[in-house]
This record gives structure tokens, sequence and C-alpha cells, in this order.
């Protein structure tokens, strides 16, 4: 592995990593090549990272795959990127099993076409006694549609007296939200220059840092990843209090 001169303190990673993983039609573009190949190179570029951030020792890693809005898009490229990830999928759990990942979803998954969600379920299984990375794929997800969710039914639940009024705090949200089983996210990547978090774990990355970079997708590679990783390690998380207070 070659971290050039990025340093890392392996004691200090955050617990969460998320990604908006953007730009692999403008990847595409630039080699005046179908939208489809960008997919396919960027397909690569989350293997690089999975193993990375195993590698590394992080424990949560949240990829945006496929947004609730992404359903807008031409029916072929839905269609290609609905198949590009029951292969990669069927592919990648050898390399789940040899890491030690557990793989898991969050998202309106049962949007999806039956043979996702199949494979899903079947890699979920197979890899739920894994206790190393958490790997979260957010597919036909949104952020305001999992609050939605979460509302609905902590309303059922106080409307049956099973809760309270009272007792609706943010640990019952957090409960009823997909990432129920997970941290708040340390650290929020976007890859592609945009600078906006287009409907992504809006609630739970209300304290995250936030990183943004002009490399596309298909170009983000370990060192990427490494380097987003120190330059959050640089920055003082003060979360309401004073520097002096942070210091003590
Ligand atoms: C990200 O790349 C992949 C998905 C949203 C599924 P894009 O396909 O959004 O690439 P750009 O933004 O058009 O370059
Ligand atoms: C966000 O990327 C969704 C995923 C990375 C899966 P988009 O490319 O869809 O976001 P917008 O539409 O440019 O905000
Ligand atoms: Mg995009």
């Amino acid at each position: 592995m070659n971290q050039g001169e990025i340093k890392i303190d392996k004691e200090m990673l955050p617990e969460h990593i998320a990604i908006i993983m953007d730009g692999n039609g403008r990847w595409a573009k630039q080699r005046s090549r179908p939208r489809v190949f960008g997919h396919r190179e960027g397909a690569k570029s989350v293997r690089k990272v999975v193993e990375a951030a195993a590698r590394l020792g992080v424990k949560n890693l949240t990829l945006y795959a496929f947004s609730m809005e992404n359903w807008n898009r031409p029916k072929q490229e839905v269609k290609t990127l609905m198949k590009l990830l029951v292969s990669a999928l069927k592919n990648e759990l050898p390399l789940m099993r040899k890491n030690n990942i557990r793989l898991n979803s969050i998202g309106h998954t049962h949007a999806m076409p039956g043979n996702v969600q199949n494979e899903l379920k079947e890699v979920i299984a197979a890899t739920s006694d894994n206790t190393g990375l958490i790997l979260t794929l957010a597919l036909s997800y949104g952020a305001r549609q999992e609050i939605q969710h979460a509302i609905r039914e902590i309303s059922h639940k106080v409307k049956n007296n099973i809760i309270s009024v009272e007792n609706v705090d943010e640990d019952i949200i957090n409960k009823h939200l997909y990432t129920q089983n997970l941290p708040d996210v340390d650290l929020l990547i976007r890859t592609s220059g945009e600078v906006r978090i287009s409907n992504f774990l809006l609630w739970q990355i209300a304290y995250a840092e936030l990183y943004f970079t002009d490399e596309l997708w298909p170009d983000f590679t370990e060192t990427s990843l490494h380097k987003a990783i120190a330059d959050f390690q640089q920055r003082e998380r003060r979360f309401g209090k004073t520097s002096e207070q942070i210091a003590k």
C-alpha cells in the first residue's frame, strides 16, 4: 500500500464515513463514451475504496449508490445500473468474505427489481456473521422519505399506545430510521465538484465534517480516501463548545 506522505492516525479514524459517489457520467463524457462506461468504471472505484476502508479499520462505510431521484433517469440507464448492481453483488461476495465485511442496505429497497432484492438478501445473509467493516449501500434512498417513514411508524405506535408522545425523542427517532443500528456520520465525502447533499442522510449528518473534492468518482482511489481522512483529522470538532473547552 502506498500511502505517500499522507499521515493517518489510526486511533482517530472517523467511525462512520459516508460517500456521495458522483461524476460517473462526466467521466465517460470526457472520453466520448456512453454514461454506462462511467458507471462500470465507478464500480471499480467502489471495490478499491471498500477494500481501503476495511484495511484501515474503518467501522462503517455508507455509499450512496442509487437515490430516490435517480428513478427519474432514462429507463435504459436505470436498467443498466440495476444490472451492474446485481453483477457487483455477485462478484464482490468473495472480497467481502476475505475482508470480514458485513453488507447492509438502507432505502426503499422494495422498489428495486426482484433480482436485485434477492441478490442483496443473499449477500447480506452470507456476510451477517462478519465482524469487520459494515458496508451500507443506500439504494432507492431519500432522506426525506426516510424521515417520513419514521414519522409514520412512530405515529402508529403513539396511536396504539405503544409509545407516549412525551417519549418521542432523538433516540426514538434514530431507532425508526433505516440507519437505526449505525452511528452518526463523522465524515461525508462528495466527489465531482458538486457542493450539495442531494437528499442523503439529512438527519445523520447533523454534525458531520463535509469534504468535497473535484475528482470524479471513477478517479477516486485509496489515496483519495486517505487524503479525505487526513483532512478530517486536521479539523477541530467543537460540537458547539469553545476551542479552549475542547483542548481540556
Ligand atoms: C453517480 O454518477 C452515479 C449515480 C448517481 C448512480 P452520475 O451518473 O451522477 O454522474 P454525473 O453526475 O452525471 O457526472
Ligand atoms: C447523487 O448523485 C446520488 C448518488 C450518488 C447515488 P446525483 O448525480 O443523482 O445528484 P444530483 O442530481 O446531481 O444532485
Ligand atoms: Mg451526478
